[in-house]
Parts: C-alpha cells; structure tokens; sequence
C-alpha cells in the first residue's frame, strides 16, 4: 500500500487572522489521531507560510506545503518565489502544474518538469498535477491529455519515487461535481500504468482531487490506487477538513471502491 497524504490547498483564500485561527482549531484535533499512516500538508499563500510553520513548530505529521514555484533558481524575476526560498522557511512539498496555473498562467509541460527539478534539488516533495478538461473526456481524450501531461512534465526526472501525482480533473475541481469511482479508479490504475512503463515504479502515490468532501471523501479513498486526497475548497472549514482527515485514516487497504 503506498503512503498517504492528504493536502489542503488554501488557494488565495485567507487573511492571517483566520489561517492562524484555522490552525490553533486544527492542531488540537489531530493529537488525538493515529499519525502513524500518513502525512498531511496545508499549502496556505505564500505570504502566511512563517507564521503557519511556527504554529507547525517542525511537526512531522503536518507540513509545509506551498502552491507553487519558480522554475529558475533565482534571478530577476519580479514577484516570483524559489524552490531554495520554500526549503529555507521548512517548507516539505510544493503542488505543480494545478490546472488553475496551467489554465490562467499558461503554465506548459516543459516548465513544469523544470520545477519539479528544482524542487526535488531543494530536497522536498512535488506533487504534480493532472486532470483532463471536461471537452476532453466527451472527445474520449482524457487518457491520452493525462499521458501526455504525465510523460512531459516528469522528463528527465530520475526520483521518481520522490515524486507524488495528484489526479483532478479540471471539471471537478471548485465545481461540487465529483468524478463517480468508477471514473477516478479507471484513471489512477492507468496512471499506474503509466509510471510502471515509464519508470519501472509501482511506488508513486497518486492523489485525488476534485469536489473531494466530508460526504464523499471515505468512498473514494477506499479506491485501492487512491492514495489521499488534494483538497481546496473543503479545506478551508476546520470541521469538513478534520472528517476528512477522519476518512482517509478509516480507509481500507486493498478494497474495491465502494
Ligand atoms: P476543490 O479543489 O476541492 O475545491 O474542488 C481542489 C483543488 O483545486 O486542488
């Protein structure tokens, strides 16, 4: 069974009253959980990572997690933030390529590969992002967009194992409408597939992200290649983020979704 994870996107939501706010409910509930099977990251804006890494006081069950960066070690790039930056303050993971960035900033495969790199120099963990567009799943493309998403901004890479995948099919993200099981199974076992051609690895986690929430969250971690979650907008309420949490430890090795 691969390690877990579970990853809040804050997205650009939150002033620093209500991220510390948010923290000092959370972390007293996660005492009393088992922390033993898996990892949880909170990805605020990058603004409020000191003062959430302090709350975190280099706690190794909840991480930093920043939403995005750079793709050059540094330079003159006005308004940007650097892997190196990100690792100095504690951060342990960053998300690439969330279709937010790909469709608003145009972010291409080519550069994604390029931060994946540097992340992994920088000696934390990306997590990757891919999900097909709702035009193409009905054009019957959503397995060749994610392939090629895939092959292309993991090129190059060497530790793979380093790597995590998130599957979040733009359609569902922010929308409310999940994929159905059978839909997110389908595409993580191909994901799978993927990797184990590519890369020989059976051991890279694959995430779902998507409309993932307290209602939803237990049947689809209990998908066998589902290995946690990404989640945004339920991210954002301590109660919803906390049964959630609650789901994935609940979450049965080896069953078939249900
Ligand atoms: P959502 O967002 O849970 O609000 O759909 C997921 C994401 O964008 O990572």
């Amino acid at each position: 069974m691969d390690k877990k994870y579970l990853i809040g996107n804050w997205k650009m939501y939150k002033t620093i009253q209500e991220a510390t706010s948010f923290m000092q409910h959370l972390l007293p509930q996660l005492e009393a959980i088992d922390r033993s099977s898996f990892t949880l990251f909170i990805a605020p804006a990058f603004v409020h990572l000191p003062a959430i890494g302090a709350l975190l006081n280099g706690s190794t069950f909840m991480q930093l997690g920043a939403q995005n960066c750079h793709h050059e070690p540094e330079g003159a790039f006005t308004g940007e933030v650097s892997a190196a930056m990100l690792a100095d303050i504690g951060v342990g993971g960053v998300l690439i390529g969330h279709s937010e960035r790909r469709i608003y900033q145009k972010e291409d495969h080519r550069l994604l590969a390029k931060k994946v790199k540097r992340v992994l120099e920088k000696g934390m963990q990306p997590f990757l992002c891919c999900g097909e567009s709702l035009e193409d799943r009905r054009n019957g493309r959503h397995k060749a967009v994610v392939q090629q998403q895939i092959q292309e901004s993991l090129d190059g890479i060497k530790e793979i194992e380093k790597v995590a995948i998130a599957y979040e099919p733009v359609w569902a993200i922010g929308t409310g409408e999940v994929a159905c099981l059978e839909v997110i199974e389908a595409m993580h076992s191909f994901i799978k597939e993927i990797l184990w051609h590519q890369y020989g690895s059976k051991n890279v986690p694959i995430l779902y992200g998507g409309s993932c929430n307290p209602q939803n969250a237990k049947a689809i971690f209990n998908c066998p290649n589902v290995a946690g979650g990404l989640i945004g907008g339920a991210s954002l309420r301590v109660d919803d983020f906390i049964k959630i949490v609650t789901a994935l430890l609940e979450q049965k090795d080896g069953t078939n979704c249900n």
